[in-house]
């Protein structure tokens, strides 16, 4: 717990200058609301996926070739047969190691050292602040200058990771039009995993490091007139960054769990072909 406001080192809210406020806020209204929701947003996702990494079941549909994002790209030897779409070159793993190993630290880098997720459990989960005009209960601030949070600056990196990832997600969901006899096959799977992978390339290409890679360190736009083409479209992007982290979020928990009933044999695909 934070030092009562009267007893804490002068800074922040409670510099000289600023005004003798002792009560945390005096706000009246539920500014608590937005960093609630956000905590359980985000603990229910982080649950849901860790459970489901973990499972090693109802990850692959073979008639239909629907693989779960959560397991792509399937690069282990315990693998179920037909998921690994870019082969084995792991052995078989033990149980405490996810089979989307290789790809699943990258995304959960993307994801932690994102822009929007940084301000969102600054907020939510480290009080840093809570709300606008709602002290908070750190007494000092060194911001993202120091480990571990000077990691973050890594990011750009992992938007780098990221993009090869969502390639790879584009492959399995093209793979996946396949019928249960070979050959074509469309289904409301498909539809799933499409619009999924969709909105995983706008949530990844509307990232501030895509901004910068297609529009900074250049001094005059109108010499480079693609690249301006190129970010104008990421800027406007951009502005939906936001959206577009918590409804993949949604689409990603939504495709696992569609892949996990078909493929589990408590529900069947919706066959429009094949
Ligand atoms: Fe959010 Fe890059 S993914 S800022």
């Amino acid at each position: 717990m934070s030092a009562p406001a009267a007893e804490r080192e002068a800074t922040g809210v409670f510099s000289p200058g600023r005004a003798r406020i002792l009560a945390r806020t005096l706000r009246v209204d539920r500014w608590w609301l937005s960093p609630l929701l956000t905590v359980l947003g985000l603990s229910a996702f982080i649950i849901y996926a860790t459970v489901r990494s973990f499972v090693r079941s109802a990850y692959w549909v073979a008639d239909y070739h629907y693989l779960t994002p959560f397991y792509s790209p399937c690069l282990s030897e315990s693998c179920v047969p037909g998921s690994s779409h870019f082969g084995t070159p792991f052995p078989e793993l033990p149980m405490w190691i996810p089979l989307g190993f290789v790809v699943l630290p990258f995304l959960l880098g993307f994801r932690v050292t994102c822009y929007y997720y940084r301000k969102a459990y600054y907020r939510s989960v480290w009080f840093s602040p809570p709300a606008c005009a709602v002290a908070e209960p750190h007494s000092r601030y060194t911001g993202e200058t120091r480990l571990p949070l000077i990691i973050q600056n890594a990011h750009r990196y992992f938007f780098y990771a990221a993009v090869i990832v969502s390639l790879i997600n584009t492959y399995d969901a093209i793979t996946a039009f396949h019928g249960k006899g070979g050959g074509f096959g469309f289904g409301l799977g498909n539809v799933i995993l499409l619009v999924n992978v969709i909105l995983l390339w706008t949530y990844t290409l509307s990232c501030h490091s895509c901004r910068h890679v297609t529009g900074g360190r250049l001094k005059h736009f109108s010499a480079h007139p693609v690249r301006y083409w190129m970010w104008s479209q990421v800027s406007k992007l951009n502005t939906r960054h936001m959206q577009f982290a918590w409804i993949t979020l949604g689409t990603l928990v939504l495709t696992d769990f569609y892949v996990m009933l078909v493929a589990s044999d408590t529900i069947s695909d919706l066959r429009f072909v094949g």
